[in-house]
């Protein structure tokens, strides 16, 4: 594991930018490219290890998937085509592989084994184990399903109507996708709403779904058919350059071509929120995803309280806000924000030992974190964790710290932004 050195920004971020396709969408594009008929061709792909591993996940069930650089495509005979894998399957670092894979496999007369790295062996398969299991999955695994490694074998399933007992698009997702074998309609409501890729993509791919306030409805046996599909760039990845930009001084950065769905969108209204001198062009909508621009200044910020609806709409931002809030004037509270808990680390006590470690005043709570503004970074060593937004917040406060800043495992950052430096040396002033 090489460790990488990190210097201080000595101008402001500036130019423009455009960043790496949106890690749920491009895992959601071989989802349902592989159970659709015909042939797929994903452009602007997240090339980035997680979205790989889908793409090795159906391989494996028999589905022809070719990839240069970011562009994909995909040659399926739909859901009768797939294959039963002759081999455990690898998901690697990646939640949303295991999650949305489990939903599909529940529908499928397979038998097969996942497993994954440490991290991923330790996050919680039994939200989507238990509903899955009340559909008919005949499910095991470590602790009895709760966690990887698991085996599945699915067939003929039951619908259900389900509340999710968390804030999750994953467990939605798992369900939804597990709706399309089920025996009839199945219900999903959903009290706070998350992002909603995967129901937009079902229909761009011709499937029927409804929605109606907070009950989504997925109806059984639908013939999908391939389509195109054009991945808009990753609000969160945007995210570290527009915080980034919005506190080194002298600053001035537009990001194109980023998706502004409004269940990712947190992210702006804490900018806003905070006083961030920042525009939005929305510029065009292509398969229930909306695309534009965003253009941000440095700017005096105020800290705020964050939580509530907003939190999932920003689950995945939380890390790179609280670098952020540590250069407002005042104190920011998160809280509502427990999933951090169970993500690619604890998220709330990696982002409060790293942030307190690079000299910020930062404190845990059980569901969230109290951050006091108007602090001056110290640099000094920031361990990632083997957490790709952990590595990359680390990475943004180096730019504002006194001393150099040494980012022990920066290699996790090509989970989801392989070009992460590249992206970072190109918007700093020569
Ligand atoms: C994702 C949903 C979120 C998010 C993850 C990707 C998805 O997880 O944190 O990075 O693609 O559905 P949860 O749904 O578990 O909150």
């Amino acid at each position: 594991m090489t460790n990488k050195i990190l210097h201080a920004i000595q101008s402001g971020i500036k130019g423009n930018l455009t960043v790496p396709g949106d890690k749920s969408i491009s895992h959601r594009a071989i989802i349902f490219g592989s159970l659709s008929k015909g042939r797929t061709v994903v452009s602007n792909f997240l090339d980035g290890e997680d979205c790989l591993r889908t793409i090795h996940a159906f391989r494996a069930m028999g589905v022809t998937i070719q990839k240069e650089g970011s562009n994909v495509t995909i040659d399926s005979n739909g859901i009768d085509g797939l294959k039963e894998p002759k081999q455990p399957i690898d998901l690697g670092n990646s939640g949303t592989t295991a999650r949305l894979l489990l939903g599909v496999l529940a529908g499928l007369p397979f038998h097969v084994t996942l497993f994954g790295d440490d991290s991923l062996t330790s996050r919680p398969m039994d939200r989507v184990v238990r509903p899955l299991r009340q559909m008919g999955a005949k499910i095991d695994g470590r602790e009895n399903g709760k966690y990887l490694p698991i085996s599945i074998r699915g067939g003929a399933i039951q619908s259900i109507s389900f509340i999710p007992p968390v804030k999750s698009a994953q467990v939605k997702s798992a369900v939804l996708l597990a709706g399309l074998f089920a025996d009839g309609n199945t219900n999903i409501i959903e009290p706070t709403t998350t992002r909603d890729h995967t129901e937009n993509m079902l229909q761009a791919f011709g499937g029927d779904i409804t929605i109606d306030q907070k009950t989504i409805t997925i109806l059984t046996n639908q013939s999908l058919k391939g389509t195109t599909i054009d991945v808009p760039g990753d609000i969160s990845s945007a995210a570290f350059f527009l915080v980034a930009a919005a506190i080194v001084p002298d600053s001035k950065l537009t990001i194109h071509d980023v998706g502004l769905n409004h269940t990712r969108t947190g992210i702006i209204d804490v900018l806003k929120k905070m006083g961030a001198s920042i525009e939005v062009k929305e510029e065009r909508h292509i398969g229930g995803e909306i695309i534009g621009s965003i253009t941000i200044e440095s700017s005096d910020l105020n800290g705020i309280e964050i939580g509530g609806d907003l939190i999932p709409r920003m689950i995945d931002e939380i890390p790179i806000v609280a670098l952020l809030a540590t250069q407002a004037n005042g104190r920011t509270v998160i809280r509502d924000a427990e999933e951090l808990r169970y993500k690619e680390s604890d998220r709330i006590q990696s982002v409060v030992d790293t942030l307190q470690g690079l000299g910020a005043s930062i404190r845990a709570t059980e569901d969230g974190m109290i951050i006091e503004g108007n602090t001056s970074l110290t640099g000094g060593v920031g361990n990632s964790y083997g957490d790709h937004r952990i590595g990359m917040m680390i990475a943004i406060a180096s730019l504002i710290a006194e001393q150099d800043t040494q980012l022990i495992d920066p290699a996790c950052i090509n989970i989801s932004y392989p070009s992460f430096f590249a992206d970072l040396a190109n918007v700093q002033q020569k």
